[in-house]
């Protein structure tokens, strides 16, 4: 039976590719996705889930809004990232699809309400706000996840919005700390991993090269996106961040990591939004998530390949 997932998403070129691959994979069932404001406004979050929905030949998708802003701070956007319409790099075509009536986060609490009790996983690629008002409305729900598994944060790499802090992470702290707070069973995927998960030219030429609308769209949004990091870290290519997620739904083993304690920094102004990772178990703070250190690259792009190839 696939595994019944929900993306919660701020696309973003990255989240494309993360929804993609969930789409082409038959062991996975998308009941929803959830979309917040992060990478840019909910206005085209919203927008550009619907576009890659429709790319992918899936009109019947159901697509939901959620929250406008974090929970208790003013929205931080990355354009200067991912380009003014947030999927900058390829026109597509204005989504026909209509976006679903009910909020996100109704959806979230009706959802695992309804399904069988640990049967449904979160995938967050954006900020938390949406996972977190959820939780926090209805914190019957928690006990029902059967597992989150979020990208976002960073040890080793610390930052990329700020020196200290990861963006999903930096943009609502205050929603990251009540969900690695809550105690469902969670798995992070930080900038350790992504930033190992690198496009280079021969793997873009190879989406390029597909035959369809699907690969070459991916190329492009690559090969806009990775100007960026090119610039900013020397990199030979751009970090697909959040299709980590829904790689290790369907291959866990490329990646390795950690049961630790992660804490998010909400006081300090100079390192808000970082997660403090207890990497090497000094704090005897009890785990709370799986963090994830490293990622079989080559394994990675080549499970990546094979399905977008499918669509
Ligand atoms: C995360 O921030 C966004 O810009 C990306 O889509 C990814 O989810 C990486 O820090
Ligand atoms: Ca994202």
């Amino acid at each position: 039976m696939a595994r019944k997932i929900i993306i919660d998403t701020d696309p973003g070129q990255d989240d494309a590719v993360a929804i993609l691959l969930a789409l082409a994979s038959p062991e996975l069932e998308v009941l929803g996705i959830t979309c917040v404001a992060g990478n840019v406004p909910l206005n085209l979050t919203t927008k550009n889930a619907r576009i890659v929905c429709e790319l992918a030949q899936r009109p019947d998708i159901k697509v939901f809004a959620g929250c406008d802003k974090p929970i208790a701070r003013k929205l931080v956007t990355a354009e200067h990232v991912h380009g003014k319409t947030g999927l900058d790099g390829i026109t597509l075509p204005d989504p026909e699809m209509p976006l679903q009536t009910a909020h996100a986060v109704d959806f979230l609490i009706d959802t695992l309400r309804h399904e069988p009790v640990g049967t449904v996983t979160l995938c967050p690629i954006g900020p938390l706000t949406n996972i977190a008002t959820a939780m926090q409305r209805a914190p019957d729900i928690i006990g029902r996840i059967q597992e989150i598994v979020l990208m976002g944060g960073a040890y080793f790499e610390v930052g990329n919005i700020t020196p200290a802090a990861e963006f999903n992470i930096y943009v609502d702290p205050e929603a990251a700390k009540i969900v690695f707070g809550a105690g469902a069973p969670l798995t992070v995927m930080p900038l350790d991993v992504t930033h190992k998960a690198l496009t280079n030219r021969t793997r873009v030429d190879a989406f390029r090269a597909m035959p369809g609308r699907v690969g070459p769209a991916v190329a492009s949004w690559t090969d806009f996106f990775e100007r960026y990091d090119k610039e900013k870290y020397g990199s030979e290519g751009a970090p697909l961040h959040d299709p980590c997620t829904i790689a290790y739904l369907l291959r866990p083993e490329l990646f390795s990591g950690r049961e630790i304690n992660v804490e998010i920094e909400t006081g300090s102004e100079l390192t808000l939004g970082m997660t403090v990772a207890d990497w090497w178990r000094v704090t005897g703070r009890p785990a709370n998530a799986r963090f994830m250190g490293d990622v079989d690259a080559a394994g990675f792009f080549a499970l990546l390949l094979e399905r977008i190839a499918r669509l």
